[in-house]
């Protein structure tokens, strides 16, 4: 592959490929042994159109380790500000000779068209409500480490699904490989398509957490809901925020993640985040570097032979 633009589309060995890689790079991080120069005399931009904490020091922290020169684009102190296109924005990037871009973007499928117009690499980093690929990669790989496997595994998706890109591609890893998928959450958060998805669609905790091994809690993206259709914190806490009472419906092992950033006491009580024996949330985010890293190593590799 040229391009990381979506799950969807992976086949198995191309997604277990990837994450062997990315626990390869998992394990040389926790010993400090990461090898420094793969990506030596590489460039890798990083290009946000939208806020990050996590993907864009993660896609930063995985070039340095490798030996990428980064940068970090701030696009709101571009020239986008001046009315640039997007496709000129790409366009004068490429002209500099970009290796490796990283794309966030508020709207569905912007990294897809960059890519037909440049001759880096296009990762996408969310775009719109479409996908989060690195993200899914990322909780694939601590679901793996926790429970040794994906396949045969119930893993309950919980909350905003209608708007979560995250919901979204861990709904096509977890089904290509072959885990059970639940979506939890009211009516007015379940997108229309559920049905066709391959997924069981539950709309109270109880059923859906029924079992479970892991529990996926989302964040109420309350920014991209439009039309007063903006549920209540409280309310929404009450019947689908995940405290240490609903949780005790799935599997006494099942493991808590969230993707972040937290609205702690809407989606998720910090009791169960913040407890050790069930929250796996950091981990998730150690290993967002590591499979960060294993995509740009991947990735680098077609750019190799194409130099
Ligand atoms: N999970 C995630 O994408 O977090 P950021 O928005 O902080 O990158």
């Amino acid at each position: 592959f040229r391009h990381l633009l979506a799950i969807e589309g992976l086949e198995p060995p191309y997604i277990a490929e990837l994450l062997e890689l990315a626990d390869h790079y998992a394990l040389q991080n926790r010993r400090g042994t990461t090898q420094r120069d793969l990506l030596k005399g590489r460039t890798l931009i990083n290009l946000f159109f939208e806020d990050s904490t996590r993907t864009r020091t993660s896609f930063e922290l995985a070039g340095k380790r490798l030996g990428a020169d980064i940068v970090n684009m701030s696009v709101s102190t571009s020239s986008v500000n001046k009315g640039e296109t997007l496709l000129d924005t790409a366009a004068t990037l490429n002209a500099m000779r970009t290796d490796l871009l990283v794309v966030r973007h508020g709207q569905s499928g912007a990294p897809a068209l960059l890519a037909q117009k440049v001759d880096a690499a296009v990762i996408n980093a969310g775009d719109g409500t479409h996908e989060h690929p690195t993200q899914a990669l990322l909780d694939a790989l601590t679901i793996r480490r926790r429970k040794g496997r994906l396949e045969g595994l119930t893993v309950a998706i919980c909350g905003d699904v209608l708007h979560s890109r995250v919901a979204r591609s861990n709904i096509h890893l977890l089904l290509t490989m072959n885990a059970r998928v639940r979506i939890v959450g009211p009516p007015t958060l379940i997108p229309s398509e559920a049905g066709r998805l391959g997924v069981e669609v539950h709309h109270d905790m109880k059923s859906g957490l029924e079992g479970a091994d892991v529990v996926m809690m989302l964040r109420l993206q309350k920014e991209r809901m439009t039309g007063g259709l903006v549920p209540s914190a409280r309310e929404f806490f009450r019947f689908f925020g995940l405290d240490a009472a609903k949780l005790a419906y799935a599997k006494p092992d099942a493991i808590v993640m969230h993707p972040g950033p937290m609205n702690r006491g809407v989606e998720i009580d910090s009791a169960v985040a913040d407890d050790p024996a069930r929250s796996v949330i950091g981990e998730q985010v150690e290993m967002g570097v590591a499979v960060r890293m294993a995509v740009l190593d991947l990735l680098s590799r077609n750019l190799r032979r194409n130099a």
